[in-house]
């Protein structure tokens, strides 16, 4: 049985991609900084905060205590705050720049530390479509998702020795979850325009990326962002 750790298990989309991989027969781990109101037999769930090292030191410790070890992590944690720039203040930036991009990295360099002593490990960070459309009032999400495809780029060639991976999904609007719930339709509208197949995705669609990058069979397949709708 495969484990996967989904960060912000706790709704929207973390949640359902944390119910699809149990569905499809993963054992699961899941963070939030709150309390999750689901169970199920093959998941387990802690509290921490991504943004906090002592906090996602002390989940990975209590995994190792478990004997619990993640195959694929999916750094799915995150926040938007939609403002134009000129109005957006430095705390707002520095929030999004904290959750979106530190908190990824601090719990995927604990994985890869439990990844490389195992010899195996698939990390699939979620980013977005508004890096390449560079969309309207999202400067400190947008800088947000672009550093973490950086991040994943180099993580990908430190872990170049390893069957380690890591990739990108370039979310684009999801139906039905999460922080789309939140946009304006007209927004939603704008957005999908853009694409070349301007339609939002269904979480059929984002598990087929997700099972993509996370097969063992992937193994030479890193520092990829795979874009829904056909953005390069
Ligand atoms: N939904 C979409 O259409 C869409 C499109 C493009 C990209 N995305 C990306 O997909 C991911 C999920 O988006 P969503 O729409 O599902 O967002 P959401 O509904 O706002 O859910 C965010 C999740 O992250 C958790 N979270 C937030 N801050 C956290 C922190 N500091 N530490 C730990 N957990 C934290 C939240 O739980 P707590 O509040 O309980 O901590 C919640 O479970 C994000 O990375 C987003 O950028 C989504």
């Amino acid at each position: 049985v495969r484990t996967a750790l989904v960060t912000g298990s706790s709704r929207g989309l973390g949640r359902t991609v944390a119910e699809q991989l149990l569905n499809r027969g993963y054992s699961v781990v899941g963070c939030s900084r709150t309390e999750v109101e689901f169970s199920h037999q093959s998941y387990r769930h802690y509290v921490a905060d991504v943004t906090d090292e002592i906090a996602v030191r002390r989940m990975f410790h209590e995994m190792a205590v478990e004997k619990i070890y993640i195959d694929v992590l999916i750094n799915n944690a995150g926040m938007s705050a939609s403002s134009l720039a000129l109005w957006t203040s430095p705390q707002t930036f520095a929030d999004v720049i904290n959750v979106n991009l530190v908190g990824a990295f601090i719990v995927t360099r604990e994985a890869i530390r439990v990844m490389k002593a195992r010899g195996f490990g698939r990390i699939i960070n979620f980013s977005s479509i508004n890096v390449p459309l560079s969309s309207v009032g999202g400067a400190p999400y947008n800088a947000s998702k672009a550093g973490l495809e950086n991040l994943s780029a180099t993580l990908a060639r430190e872990c170049g020795a390893d069957d380690i991976t890591v990739n990108c999904v370039g979310l684009a609007v999801v139906a039905d979850t999460g922080m789309a719930d939140h946009l304006a339709a007209s927004a939603i509208n704008e957005k999908q325009m853009a694409l070349m197949k301007p339609a939002s995705v269904d979480i059929e669609q984002v598990m087929h990326v997700i099972e993509f990058f996370a097969a063992p069979e992937a193994r030479n397949i890193t520092a990829q962002t795979t874009y829904f709708g056909g953005l390069r």
